[in-house]
């Protein structure tokens, strides 16, 4: 009896071990099948093209955290009287403009909601224009409050010294790269963006208008700066009674342009044929002043101190 059961368990074990292992199997293959049939559909969801590669550096990190603050900053304390701006719904539109599209395909349109929700007044003779002279120019307005750069707007003021992109296969910012203006594409969501903003900057400005331009440059006038190109263009004659251009050498530079110079010449055609008034001062004494605050002990400022 004890022999024959034990060859009884003996004949089972092989019986039993192809059943575990045809268990095993078969777990192991409706593990991988399900596996996959949940995989497969993810995979599909989840999966994103790469992000193109461009030339120019990516967005600005912390973009849309520093557009919002900026934009609370502006609104409630450099200028509270624009208090009811609505930043949230302001800051949606500026990333709403770029977001999932070709970041070599932008327009105009494409910022026109933000550029509604954002029309703020600036008074007549406070347009203060600058070309290669952002420093100085910035530095006159920060002293004279009730002068505009178009950086003392609340676009302006927004967007200064950030930088920022899409993907049209992407719901994302581009934090890598972007469209470099140059070697890249000319129609970047970031350059179209400054020329809507600085066209729509020269087309508000009223009254006498100001320009500070670089004298210490041989192109003081550059006809494919932002100035030259998009500002000077878009200013309307019936309310624009005259532009005044200011042209600052640096303390110390040896002169390269001044306003008899043929690059001052060229805008003052320009205007006239756009019947403005063209006025031109050389080394205005205000912005000298803050010049000469920078560089106290030069000699040439010797007779301001
Ligand atoms: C703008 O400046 C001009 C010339 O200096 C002056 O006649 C005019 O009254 C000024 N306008 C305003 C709104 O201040
Ligand atoms: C003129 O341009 C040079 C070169 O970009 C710059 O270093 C200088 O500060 C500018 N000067 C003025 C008056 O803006
Ligand atoms: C850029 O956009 C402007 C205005 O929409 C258009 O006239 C121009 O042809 C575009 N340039 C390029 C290189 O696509």
């Amino acid at each position: 009896m004890a022999n024959h059961r034990f060859s009884s368990v003996s004949e089972e074990e092989p019986c039993c071990n192809i059943s575990k292992k045809t268990q095993i199997c078969l777990c192991v293959f409706f593990g991988l099948l399900i596996a996959v049939i949940i995989a497969v559909p993810v995979g599909i969801l989840m999966w994103r093209p790469p992000l193109k590669q461009w030339k120019g550096e990516g967005t600005t990190a912390h973009l849309y955290e520093i557009l919002l603050g900026r934009c609370y900053t502006y609104t409630q304390i450099v200028r509270p009287e624009l208090g009811h701006k609505d930043c949230q719904k302001i800051v949606k539109a500026f990333t709403k403009a770029f977001l999932s599209k070709d970041p070599c395909s932008s327009t105009e349109q494409d910022y026109q909601p933000l550029m509604e929700l954002t029309d703020e007044p600036v008074p007549c003779n406070k347009t203060l224009f600058w070309s290669k002279s952002s420093e100085l120019a910035h530095d006159y307005t920060r002293v004279r409050q009730d002068m505009f750069t178009l950086e003392d707007t609340l676009l302006g003021y927004m967007a200064d010294g950030l930088k920022w992109c899409g993907d049209p296969g992407s719901s994302e910012m581009n934090y890598h790269s972007c469209p470099d203006w140059r070697e890249d594409c000319s129609n970047n969501s970031f350059s179209v963006f400054w020329n809507t903003v600085s066209k729509r900057f020269a087309e508000d400005a009223c009254g006498v208008v100001h320009v500070v331009l670089n004298g210490s440059i041989r192109n003081t006038f550059d006809e494919r700066s932002t100035f030259g190109r998009v500002e000077v263009f878009n200013l309307h004659p019936e309310k624009v009674n005259r532009l005044q251009a200011w042209v600052m050498h640096d303390i110390g530079s040896v002169h390269s342009d001044s306003c008899s110079s043929s690059s001052i010449n060229n805008l003052k055609q320009i205007l006239k044929r756009r019947s403005i008034t063209f006025s031109c001062q050389n080394n205005y004494r205000p912005i000298r002043l803050l010049q000469c605050v920078k560089n106290p002990g030069h000699s040439s400022c010797g007779s301001y101190i």
